[in-house]
């Protein structure tokens, strides 16, 4: 269990039903949609596993044909790392088995928690950086990759509240947790900036102390913008197009890293596929400033 990741260092895109006949025939979608830019694909495509815990029907019949054209992520929403009565086995047996049946080339899940032993939440809820959170997650996160057989991502969340008994800062936290369980890192920038926002904390330092090694894929994502009298607030609702400031977080860490899978995440108010791919371009045309390479199409994936 060596590879944090076996996803191509080029920009995907998540899985959503209005692009499947654009991701299956990219060059009749670009005709028409009136765009002139030459037919493109993105390099991958992530899902979230939870929505294809049943045994067949359209779900299964797409995601199949899919399969057979792009390499996947799997971005679990449900494992709930952080409950402390530990990972639900019921949920972890179905993301097996789905792992079993498509090969992802990823699996990932978040620095999070999303209910006890006996309620679910639909959000993934903040942890306290603690040296006890750190040992839950060590054993939680090392349950998840032994069930499954191979290494795993966490994500670093955005966060609305710190906790007053944080032992360690967000990044020391992640980078000792790979080093005990032997995960990697998903590194969502917009996370970044919707924390660093909230909390009052700096997003450059934030990125500039991320280890590169570390890191399997990387998200940039939109957010929603609430002007308050206390200042600023950032919600993290992947409803709109990456901003200016995640974009140039972006740069400086792939300028460190080189090129990474990196993932268009656009969950709401989802656009038409044109306007995803523009975004694809933006984050294959920055990688590749920073790996040195003129022309930005050499290494897009072009159908
Ligand atoms: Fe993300």
């Amino acid at each position: 269990m060596n590879i944090l990741s076996e996803l191509p260092p080029s920009v995907g895109i998540g899985l959503k039903p209005q692009h499947y006949a654009e991701l299956l025939d990219p060059v009749s979608a670009s005709t028409r949609s009136s765009d002139t830019r030459p037919a493109a694909k993105p390099g991958w495509v992530e899902v979230h596993p939870q929505n294809y815990f049943c045994d067949g029907g359209p779900p299964h019949r797409w995601l199949g044909e899919i399969a057979q054209h792009y390499p996947l992520s799997f971005h679990s929403v449900g494992l709930s790392l952080g409950t402390a009565s530990g990972v639900d086995r019921g949920e972890l047996g179905r993301l097996a088995a789905l792992c079993d049946r498509y090969a992802p080339a990823s699996v990932s899940d978040h620095l999070s928690w999303s209910g006890s032993a006996s309620n679910r939440y639909p959000d993934l809820l903040p942890v306290s950086y603690t040296n006890l959170a750190l040992d839950h997650f060590v054993t939680q996160v090392s349950v998840v990759q032994d069930r499954l057989g191979r290494k795993m991502l966490i994500e670093n969340p955005s966060r609305y509240l710190a906790f007053a008994g944080d032992e360690m800062g967000e990044v020391d936290f992640l980078h000792l947790l790979c080093e005990r369980a032997g995960c990697g890192i998903l590194f969502d920038i917009n996370n970044v900036e919707v924390s660093a926002t909230n909390l009052g904390f700096d997003p450059w330092a934030f990125v500039d102390s991320v280890d590169p090694a570390l890191v399997g894929e990387i998200h940039l994502a939109g957010h929603a913008h609430e002007d308050h009298p206390e200042g600023a607030l950032l919600i993290d609702d992947h409803g709109s197009p990456v901003s200016p400031l995640t974009w140039a977080l972006f740069e400086r860490f792939v300028a460190r890293s080189g090129p990474k899978p990196v993932l268009i995440e656009w969950d709401t108010d989802v656009p038409e596929y044109p306007i995803l791919m523009d975004e694809v371009h933006k984050a294959q045309s920055i990688m590749n400033a920073a790996a040195g390479c003129a022309d930005a199409e050499t290494s897009y994936a072009v159908a």
